[in-house]
C-alpha cells in the first residue's frame, strides 16, 4: 500500500519532467478518466507528440501498453513518458538527483521499498503500483446488469445495436461493435484496423512488430468512461461520440489491413438511421463510472 500512496504522489509531481513544469497528470487528467482534453498533448517543452493520451484504468487486465502495444509493462510506459523529448523530456538521472534532495520523499521510498534509495526503476514501479489500482467497473450499465438501475429505451436500443451482428441476409441489422469492444472491459485487447485511413500516417502496431500486416492497426481501446475521454482515436481526430459513430456508419476506409468485421459491410456502410446512431451514443454514455462513494471505481470517478 505504501507503494501505491507513493505512486499516487509521484503521478502529480512535476519534478518528474526535465524543466519541472509537467507531471503525468498534465496529460492524464483524473477528472477525464486520466486522459487529455486535446487531440495531441503538449510536452514539457511545448512540443506535441503524434498520439492522443490514453485513459488510465483497468490496466491490470491489459497484456501490453501504448496504442501499438510496444510497452510490456506499465512502468516501461511511465519511464518512457519521463524521458520522451515530446513528453516530459527529463533525464532519469536528473530526476533521481532532484527527488533525492527531498527527505520526506526518501522516507516514502523507504516505506515502499525498504530503503531510502531513489532510483528511476523504483519511480516506475511506484507509478505502476498506483496505476494498477485504478479500476472502472461501476457504471450505469453495470448497475443495470445488477438490477440497480434501469436503462432508458434509447440506451437499451443502443446496446442491442452494439451487440448485434450486421447480417441483413439473416435479418440482423446490428452495428457489429461487440466483435472488438466486447466483454467486461469493452475491448478484446487485440490490435485492429478500424478503417480511419486508407493508408495510416502512424504505422500503429507495425511500429512494435515490424510487420507490414500490422500497419494501421491499433490497440482496441476500452469504451468504459468514453464520454469523458474526447477527443477520440489514436490521433484524436474525432471530437465527439457522434463523429465516431458516423465513422463506423459510413466513413470506414477500405485499408489493406481493415478488419474483416468491418470489411464485410457494403460500400454504403451500415446505413443506420440518425435515431439509431443517437441510440448507440446514448448507450456509450451509460459506460461512465458513477461510483462516488467507496469501492475501487471511486478512484476513477472522483479523484
Ligand atoms: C505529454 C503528455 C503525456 C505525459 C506527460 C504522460 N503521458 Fe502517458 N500517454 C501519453 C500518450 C500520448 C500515450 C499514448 C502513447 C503511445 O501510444 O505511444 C500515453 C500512454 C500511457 C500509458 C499506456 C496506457 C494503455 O492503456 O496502454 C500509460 C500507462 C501512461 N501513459 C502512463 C503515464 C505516466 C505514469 C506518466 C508520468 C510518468 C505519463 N503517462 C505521462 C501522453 C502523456
Ligand atoms: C474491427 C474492430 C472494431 C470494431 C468492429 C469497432 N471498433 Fe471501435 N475501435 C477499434 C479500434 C482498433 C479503435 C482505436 C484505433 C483506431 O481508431 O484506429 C477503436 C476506437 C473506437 C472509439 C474511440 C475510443 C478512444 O478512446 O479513442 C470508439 C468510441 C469506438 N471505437 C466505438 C465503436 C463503436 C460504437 C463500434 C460499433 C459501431 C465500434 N467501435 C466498432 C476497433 C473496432
Amino acid at each position: 500500500m505504501e507503494g501505491v500512496a507513493l505512486g499516487r504522489k509521484l503521478f502529480s509531481d512535476p519534478r518528474l519532467s526535465g524543466n519541472g513544469t509537467q507531471s503525468c497528470a498534465s496529460c492524464h487528467a483524473p477528472a477525464r478518466a486520466f486522459s487529455d482534453t486535446v487531440a495531441l498533448s503538449r510536452g514539457a517543452d511545448g512540443m506535441t507528440g503524434k498520439r492522443n493520451a490514453m485513459p488510465l484504468f483497468n490496466l491490470a487486465w491489459s497484456p501490453s501498453y501504448a496504442w501499438d502495444g510496444s510497452k510490456p509493462r506499465v512502468r516501461d510506459q511511465a519511464l518512457a513518458a519521463m524521458t520522451n523529448p515530446v513528453e516530459m523530456h527529463a533525464d532519469a538521472m536528473g530526476v533521481v538527483a532532484e527527488l533525492s534532495k527531498d527527505a520526506g520523499l526518501g522516507r516514502a521510498f523507504a516505506a515502499a521499498f525498504g530503503s531510502r534509495e531513489i532510483t528511476a526503476e523504483r519511480v516506475g514501479r511506484a507509478l505502476e503500483q498506483y496505476l494498477l489500482t485504478l479500476v472502472a467497473a461501476d457504471s450505469k450499465f453495470d448497475r443495470s446488469l445488477r438490477g440497480e438501475a434501469a436503462l432508458t429505451e434509447d440506451e437499451q436500443a443502443g446496446f442491442a445495436l452494439f451487440v448485434t451482428e450486421y447480417d441483413p441476409v439473416r435479418g440482423k441489422r446490428g452495428a457489429d461493435c461487440f466483435h472488438c469492444h466486447g466483454g467486461a472491459l469493452f475491448s478484446d485487447q487485440g490490435f485492429k484496423n478500424n478503417g480511419i485511413d486508407l493508408v495510416s500516417a502512424d504505422e500503429g502496431r507495425a511500429v512494435a512488430t515490424g510487420k507490414s500486416s500490422d500497419a494501421g492497426k491499433f490497440k482496441t481501446p476500452t469504451l468504459r468512461n468514453v464520454a469523458r475521454t474526447a477527443p477520440y482515436m489514436p490521433d484524436g481526430r474525432f471530437a465527439t461520440l457522434e463523429d465516431v459513430v458516423a465513422h463506423y456508419d459510413h466513413g470506414v476506409k477500405r485499408a489493406a489491413t481493415l478488419d474483416a468485421n468491418l470489411a464485410k459491410h457494403p460500400d454504403a456502410g451500415l446505413a443506420l438511421t440518425s435515431a439509431e446512431q443517437a441510440q448507440l451514443v446514448a448507450f456509450l454514455k451509460t459506460l461512465t463510472e458513477v461510483g462516488l462513494t467507496g469501492g475501487p471505481g471511486a478512484a476513477v470517478a472522483t479523484q
